[in-house]
Parts: structure tokens; C-alpha cells; sequence
């Protein structure tokens, strides 16, 4: 039997541990109600999975912790502070700390791969074209794509790579915190094999804070420390992947299975592990070049 659905496990619980703490938000789009009383932690250094059916809003919560989108109701708060609070200022040292990886990319076609990668270098630091051009390269790296994509546009490029250069972008502000929506969505098995185990080296490596928005179970229960699921309006369901995983909660039981069905079903059809992937090499187990961690602001 799993435990009650509000059980938060928080390891450690001290009010220094909380990076992001979301307390009874609410959202609606005009009679559309995505979020009612909804409460959530994300722990530092965690990676927190969040799952759920399409259209439940996750990605509209995600937008909320980078302060992208208003709240209705309720706070939240980043390291203690209230987004609601935050001045200008405040704000541009949350991006310059939260990197963000959107569903669809959001890569700039107008610009290269380097100017999509230092787009954020540009605009919340001083650092020069060749400083930034430079970072960008040791991004590439870190994601496992070729150098030589560099002065690509983004539409020459498969969908594995774009994902590669949506993730390098995210890091190469070197971030405290990383949110990610929807890595793995539109690839292949071995694109989403490769992805999640980026997805992991950057956790060890780097030691950032990750909270992943993703419909694949294999990523959720892959990557994460914990998962919550988002359900009628609120994370009713937040727990260790492997209690989850065999939850007896009727909505998450049914959630997972289905997932499950899909996931099987994209096995069959490409065959577990087939093809080398796009952009890098075939293996997944990438060389990581450590990025020393920001000082502390
Ligand atoms: N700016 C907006 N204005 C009006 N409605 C919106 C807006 N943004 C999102 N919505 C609606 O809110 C609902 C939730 O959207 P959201 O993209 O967060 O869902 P999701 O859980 O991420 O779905 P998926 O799993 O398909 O990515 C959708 O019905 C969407 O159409
Ligand atoms: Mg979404």
C-alpha cells in the first residue's frame, strides 16, 4: 500500500534545502482550471520528475517557478523569496540562476547555434563575443554535439540536436537549477536513452538542481530522486520513483500503466536501443567537462 498521497518525502526539509516552495497556487485560464491549491518543494540538488496527463498544465507550472507566468492565487517562493517580490533585478539574477529547457525548443531560427547558446550570456552578462563563442563550444561538448554545428541554423539540424542545443543553452549560464519540459519528447529510443543519461551526468557533474516536466516513464524513473503528479488541479501524488512505481493510488496506478503500454509499444516499433543517435557519438556515456560552480551571489 503506498502512503497517503500528500507524503512529501523531504529528506532533509531544512528551510536552506528548499530552492523552489510553491504554496497554494492557483491558475486558470478562463473556465479552463489548471491549478488549485497546489503545493510542491523542490529540494536542492534533487532531480524532481513531474508527470501527468496532457493538457493538466505542467508546463504552464513550470513557466510559473521561472516567473514567466502570473499566478492567480497562492506564492512561490525561490531560495525564500517571493517571486511576486522579486524587482527587476531580483528577477535577472533567477534567470542568470535557473536554466530552462522549453517543450518545443524554442530555438531561435534567425540565429546561429552560438548565438542561441550565449543568448542568455549576452543579456545578463559583460562577457565578450570570443568569451562567449568559447562557452559556448565547452556547451557543445558537455551535450555531446559536434563542434562543427557551431555556426549552424537551428533548422538544419534533426530533432536530437535541436534537444542537445536547447540543454546547452540551459548550461551555459551555469545554473543552480535547471527545469526541463518535456526533454525526450518527438525522439527516438536511443535519442531518449542519450538524453536522460545527459540529463543525469549534468546532475552529477554539476551538481544543479532539476526538475523534469516528461511524459516518459523511462526518464521520470530514470533521472529522478522523486516525482510528483499532477492531478485534478494539484500534485496529489509525490514520492520516491520506486514507491510509485508500484503504487496501488487507482490514478496513478492507472497513469503509470498506460505509459508503460505506450512506451512498449515505441520499443516494438524501433526496437530497444536501435540506430546511434544524432549528433554524437553512440554511446551515451558523454565526456563531461566540469564546470566549476557559480559564486555564490
Ligand atoms: N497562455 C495561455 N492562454 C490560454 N490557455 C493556455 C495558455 N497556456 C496554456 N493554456 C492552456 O492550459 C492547458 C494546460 O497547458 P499546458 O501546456 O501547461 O499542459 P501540459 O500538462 O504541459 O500538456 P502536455 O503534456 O501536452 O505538454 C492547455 O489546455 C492549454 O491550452
Ligand atoms: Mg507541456
Amino acid at each position: 500500500m503506498s502512503p497517503p498521497s500528500t507524503t512529501v518525502v523531504t529528506a532533509d526539509a531544512s528551510p536552506g534545502a528548499v530552492v523552489f516552495d510553491v504554496r497554494g497556487v492557483a491558475k486558470a485560464f478562463g473556465p479552463r482550471v489548471l491549478l488549485q491549491q497546489a503545493d510542491l518543494q523542490v529540494l536542492r540538488g534533487e532531480t524532481l520528475a513531474i508527470i501527468g496527463e496532457s493538457g493538466s498544465g505542467k508546463s504552464v507550472f513550470l513557466k510559473m517557478l521561472a516567473a514567466l507566468v502570473p499566478l492567480d492565487e497562492g506564492e512561490v517562493l525561490y531560495k525564500g523569496e517571493r517571486l511576486a517580490d522579486m524587482d527587476q533585478s531580483a528577477l535577472d539574477r533567477l534567470h542568470r540562476e535557473v536554466g530552462y529547457v522549453f517543450q518545443n525548443d524554442a530555438l531561435f531560427d534567425s540565429m546561429t547555434v552560438c548565438e542561441n547558446i550565449g543568448y542568455a550570456l549576452k543579456e545578463h552578462t559583460k562577457q565578450s563575443d570570443e568569451q562567449i563563442r568559447e562557452r559556448a563550444l565547452v556547451c557543445l561538448d558537455m551535450v555531446n554535439l559536434r563542434r562543427t554545428a557551431i555556426d549552424d541554423f537551428p533548422s538544419g539540424l534533426s530533432g536530437g540536436m535541436r534537444k542537445r542545443v536547447a540543454l546547452a543553452r540551459a548550461i551555459a549560464i551555469e545554473p543552480e537549477v535547471i527545469l526541463y519540459d518535456e526533454p525526450t519528447q518527438g525522439l527516438d529510443p536511443q535519442n531518449i536513452t542519450n538524453i536522460a543519461a545527459m540529463i543525469e551526468e549534468l546532475q552529477r557533474t554539476l551538481h544543479v538542481t532539476s526538475v523534469v516536466v516528461t511524459h516518459d516513464m523511462r526518464t521520470a524513473f530514470g533521472v529522478s530522486n522523486r516525482i510528483a503528479m499532477l492531478h485534478e488541479t494539484r500534485f496529489a501524488y509525490i514520492d520516491t520513483p520506486e514507491r510509485l512505481m508500484h503504487s496501488t493510488e487507482g490514478p496513478v496506478r492507472e497513469f503509470i500503466d498506460d505509459a508503460m503500454d505506450e512506451l512498449h509499444e515505441m520499443f516494438d516499433e524501433h526496437g530497444a536501443g536501435s540506430g546511434s543517435g544524432e549528433g554524437g557519438s553512440a554511446t551515451h556515456t558523454m565526456p563531461m567537462t566540469p564546470v566549476p560552480r557559480p559564486e555564490p551571489r
